[in-house]
């Protein structure tokens, strides 16, 4: 859930590590650092909290040097302490490591380092290994072996970055398991280091991807790519065409509110070249779906994290209604406790947007492990989720930011529709003018998405209605339950208020206890075929006292009669009724954090990509 910014080459590497952690600091916000070799020896500044003070700290005690790493933490063993910032020296000062992961057999390790005398000046599992190569490099004297030597050691998934005040011509990096990307930047007479492609997009477009178990030793003339025990390696040079204006804030307040607005342009990219509107098909190469493969499909299992969770619901609705194949959601974390009836009949299609999150990457090597097909569903290009799958979708959102999600929610919902109409149509499970009806509905999604933004100062209106409560109800039913769901995570990660999500039908059953004049509700009552049910909910709300917030469509009067305020949304074909109920109550979770004065983009103990178990 850190984020890692390394640079070899011959301009300052300390700007060009800042503004690369300026670009990761979504990653994790508890502490920054870096270190860079300045006239042979390593100098580090680190600070506890945000960028900011890291920035503040150069300003006062400056530093450069033509080599450098940086660092910036989301904690997991230690305090977020300066004394636990990130880059961690060796005690001779000669050896300087930056960590993503977790040091699973740090306690072992701890004490024996202990006992061969060497001292701990943090107390984070990183310090081990930093420790590890110092011990190492006694017996044989090249940073290389002794790195080498140190990572069979540890347990654990890791991203590392390693250099030497002894051997100034190199960077060393390494990848084991899934604790987030390590990805080499190429460059002329420089090269870049990186957990994620935002913070070296703007030096260079040319990049390797390690994998789990590889090693890079990075010097500004080349790259050799090798496994951890030593094997050279061909490394696979990839492209990448994403903006790096889209990595940047522009005129808006946060990254939140920009993505919010972005979703007409994500929306039409997310269509761009997949959809024939003549012909009323679907086209997703990067499946590599054959007919008979489809054919042979016998159940799908859904799976991710968080708010990617909500739009696998929403999936496993449209895969169903649309291509009739069974399917079900399970929560990526709980994915391999849960001894998942799984075969080769069986398709796990993950959708993440970060590509890294461990949960979902453990639950993909689970489905591989017992011979189901793999498929993703990922924004971040050349991810782990990307590259292990026999087939992806491509939410083509470009970067997204903010720590709610926002525009990589909506993406993925259109994707998960056309993947079910091409699923029906390979399957020949439809009739090709209720295809091409299907298909002709996409038409509509990015324009519709426009007309909700246009009413975002209605919404603001309706944010200063519930800025201070404290807690909130959300209902939905059908297709826009997980919306309930996905409405109230977004308030309860931006603002801290307490919301909590019903299948509106379950009210009665319970929750319906909570409501007063103190707990306000709302509910997604737009024309669906849930409509009529959510009327009846909405009036034993009001009957109790209820504040009742709706997402209701326009000119709906009925709806407008019964309840406090409306989130006017437009007419919408209810399959795709979620990529529209959504983007209202996005505008309303960010305007209630605004109100509130917080901090939109990083929300306090979240990380963006979560890279922890
Ligand atoms: O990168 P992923 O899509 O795999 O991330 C999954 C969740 O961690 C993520 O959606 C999280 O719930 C967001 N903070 C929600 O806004």
């Amino acid at each position: 859930m850190c984020g890692i910014v390394g640079y070899i080459g011959e301009k300052n590497a300390t700007p060009i590590i800042l503004n690369g952690l300026k670009k990761l600091e979504y990653r994790g916000y508890d502490s920054a650092g870096l270190a860079v070799l300045t006239n042979g020896h390593i100098e580090v500044r680190r600070d506890a909290g945000k960028l900011k003070n890291l920035e503040q700290l150069i300003m006062e005690m400056p530093v450069s040097g033509k080599m450098g790493i940086g660092h910036t933490r989301w904690a997991t063993h230690g305090e977020p302490t300066a004394r636990n910032a990130h880059p961690h020296l060796s005690s001779s000062g000669e050896v300087v490591v930056v960590h993503n992961g977790i040091v699973e057999n740090f306690i072992e390790l701890k004490e024996e380092l202990l006992a061969d005398g060497l001292k701990f000046q943090s107390d984070t599992d990183t310090e081990t290994i930093v420790l590890l190569v110092e011990k190492y490099l006694k017996g044989v004297n090249d940073l290389e072996t002794a790195v080498r030597k140190t990572l069979e050691r540890l347990k654990g998934a890791h991203g590392i970055v390693v250099f030497s005040a002894k051997e100034p011509d190199k960077i060393i990096a390494a990848r084991i398991g899934n604790a987030g990307g390590v990805v080499i930047g190429l460059g002329e007479g420089e090269n870049y280091i990186a957990s994620d492609i935002p913070a070296i997009l703007e030096h260079t477009r040319k990049l390797i991807f390690l994998e789990s178990r590889q090693m890079a030793i990075v010097t500004k003339e080349k790259i050799e790519v090798s496994t951890i025990e030593g094997k050279p390696l061909a490394p696979q040079i990839s492209s990448v065409a994403w903006d790096p204006i889209s990595a940047e804030k522009g005129e808006y307040r946060h990254f939140m509110q920009k993505e919010i607005h972005e979703q007409v342009r994500s929306l039409t990219d997310t269509l761009a070249g997949r959809v024939d509107f003549e012909e009323g098909r679907i086209r997703l190469p990067q499946l590599n779906l054959t007919a008979e493969q489809a054919n042979d499909i016998q159940k799908i299992i859904l799976t991710a994290c968080g708010t990617a969770s909500y739009a696998g619901m929403v999936g496993r609705i449209l895969i169903e209604r649309i291509a009739r194949i069974p399917a079900m959601l399970e929560i990526a974390s709980e994915f391999r406790y849960s001894d998942p009836i799984v075969d080769e009949k069986t398709t796990v299609l993950a959708i993440s947007q970060s590509g890294e999150t461990a949960d979902t990457l453990a639950a993909m090597e689970e489905a591989r492990k017992k011979g189901a097909k793999l498929w993703s569903i990922v924004n971040a290009i050349g991810s782990q989720a990307m590259r292990i799958a026999d087939g992806y979708i491509s939410m083509q959102t470009g970067p997204e930011i903010g720590v709610a999600s926002t525009k990589a929610f909506t993406a993925p919902l259109v994707d998960l529709y056309m993947l079910a109409i091409l699923l029906a149509d390979l399957r020949g499970t439809i009739t090709p003018e209720y295809r091409k009806q299907l298909v002709d509905d996409l038409r509509l999604v990015p324009e519709l998405a426009g007309r909700c933004l246009d009413r975002e100062s209605e919404v603001e209106e309706t944010a200063r209605l519930l800025k201070d409560t404290r807690d909130m109800l959300f209902l939905g039913r059908g297709i826009n339950m997980p919306i309930a769901f996905e409405g109230a995570l977004k308030l309860k990660e931006i603002s801290y208020i307490h919301a909590e999500a019903y299948a509106a039908g379950e009210m009665k059953h319970g929750p319906i206890a909570l409501i007063d004049k103190d707990m306000p509700v709302l509910a997604i009552a737009i024309k669906d075929p849930w409509y009529e049910k959510m009327i009846s909910q909405i009036e034993q709300a009001k009957a109790r006292g209820g504040i009742v917030v709706a997402v209701a469509t326009e000119g709906d009067e009925r709806v407008a009669s019964l309840v406090d305020r409306v989130l006017w949304v437009p007419e919408v074909p209810w399959m795709l009724s979620p990529v529209i109920t959504v983007i209202p109550l996005q505008i309303l979770a960010y305007h209630i954090a605004s109100l509130r004065g917080l901090d939109i983009d990083q929300p306090r103990n979240l990380a963006k990509s979560v890279t922890v178990e």
